[in-house]
């Protein structure tokens, strides 16, 4: 494989020696172009000999094979170690005027990027956003980590090392063989919605929503462009993926009629409040008016995965989830398949549930009901683990590919 490495100007570049000779030695052909700074802190015969090719780093060498393009165009993967924020930048808005911009800019490859700098430098709300950007275009970022930095101080900032950030690039190569929903639009809701009693009530659920952030994000590296409907996330929301909040079932219902537009497949991995207060109250509820036992009326909800699965267009696949108690997995399975049935999704996933079980713990088991209520897959594991195996069950399926 032809494999680009790109080194900017930081005091990391020594290390990023050993990242083309972790690659060459893996077999493949590598091809090194520095920036003109990274050449300040590491020798162009270095990077020759390690790489056993010429170091190009000129945009004017070679002109007549118009070498700007030629390089990103014949390149199967473009590694950048280290990117500095500076670079990081240069790369998010898509700077040419040296050999490493037009390189990335003429490629199609997957780009591998290792961020080395100092920790504020790595915090800055400018760095965030261009790394946001590029995890959005689908670059892959490894590291930094955390340790000692080049001055007295340590923390998140510096670059991973040489072996993880070849086995990440080796890695994203195979993924990105494999990316089978590419140009499709994926949604997705997570979380658990809140129904207000009162301006500082709710009636709510423990979803921390894990398993359906985790879906997101097995979707986004399968190359969909994901939309996620999120209530309450206990746990950050991907980058890469575009988040729509909202707070009740009702709220969720629109977001989703609005954003399903397009989409090939709908996961609906929200617990979504089934029944709400019948009104809520303008200002707090006070013990002094309501004395010693309180009753809400509650009214139904309405069924945002039964509504989207009712109104599907062909070639829509639409994925549901039920949380049950039941222990006895026979029952469970008969209550998976019943539910199945009455909310009329193609898939349904079935996960028991209890006080300390599934709902915010890192690990989740699955059965998998395909139509009919056959068994298409089972999984446990972390979550995203299960995101995959759910993904892998539910992709390959006639209307979903
Ligand atoms: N769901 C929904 N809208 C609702 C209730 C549930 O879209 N008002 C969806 C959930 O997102 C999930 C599936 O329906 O994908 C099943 O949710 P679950 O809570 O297991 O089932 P319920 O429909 O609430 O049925 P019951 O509480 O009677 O078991």
């Amino acid at each position: 494989m032809r494999v680009v490495v790109g080194i900017s100007g930081g005091i990391a570049a020594y290390k990023a020696v050993g990242v083309v000779r972790g690659l060459v030695l893996a077999g493949h052909d590598v091809h090194v172009v520095p920036t003109a700074s990274a050449l300040r802190f590491v020798g162009r015969p270095t990077l020759e000999a390690i790489s056993r090719n010429p170091v190009e780093t000129d945009l004017y060498d070679g002109v007549a094979e118009v070498r700007h393009v030629a390089l990103g165009q014949s390149a199967d993967l473009i590694v950048v170690a280290p990117a500095t924020a500076n670079t990081l930048a240069r790369l998010a808005a898509g700077l040419a005027d040296d050999l490493l911009g037009t390189t990335v800019l003429a490629s199609r490859a997957p780009l591998v990027v290792a961020p080395a700098m100092h920790t504020e430098m790595w915090e800055n709300a400018a760095t965030r956003a261009n790394v946001a950007t590029l995890v959005a275009r689908g670059v892959h970022v490894v590291g930094p980590v955390s340790g000692r930095l080049t001055g007295s101080d340590s923390g998140p900032g510096r670059m991973a090392e040489p072996e993880d950030i070849v086995a990440t690039a080796l890695d994203a190569v195979r993924r990105a063989e494999r990316r089978p929903l590419a140009g499709r639009r994926v949604l997705v809701t997570a979380g658990g919605t809140r129904e207000p009693l009162d301006p500082v009530r709710f009636l709510g659920n423990a979803s921390s929503g894990r398993q359906g952030v985790a879906i997101a994000e097995a979707a986004r590296d399968r190359g969909a462009e994901v939309v996620l409907v999120a209530a309450h996330l206990e746990v950050p929301a991907p980058d890469g993926v575009r988040t729509v909040p909202v707070r009740t079932a009702q709220e969720m219902l629109d977001a989703v009629l609005r954003e399903a537009d397009g989409a090939h497949l709908v996961v609906m991995a929200a617990a979504v409040a089934d029944y709400r207060p019948a009104s809520v109250a303008e200002a707090k509820l006070k013990k002094a008016d309501l004395g010693d036992r309180l009753s809400v009326d509650l009214v139904r909800n309405p069924d945002v995965l039964a509504t989207v699965a009712a109104e599907r267009r062909p070639g829509r696949l639409v994925v549901g989830f039920a949380a049950e108690t039941e222990p006895d997995r026979e029952r469970l399975l008969a209550l998976g398949r019943a539910k199945l049935q009455a909310k009329g999704a193609d898939f349904l996933v079935v996960n028991e549930v209890g006080l300390d079980r599934t709902f915010g713990a890192p690990d989740n088991r699955v059965v998998v009901l395909a139509a009919g209520g056959v068994i298409a897959g089972e999984a446990a594991g972390d979550k995203r683990s299960v995101a995959d195996a759910i993904l892998d069950v539910v992709v390959p399926h006639p209307a979903g590919a």
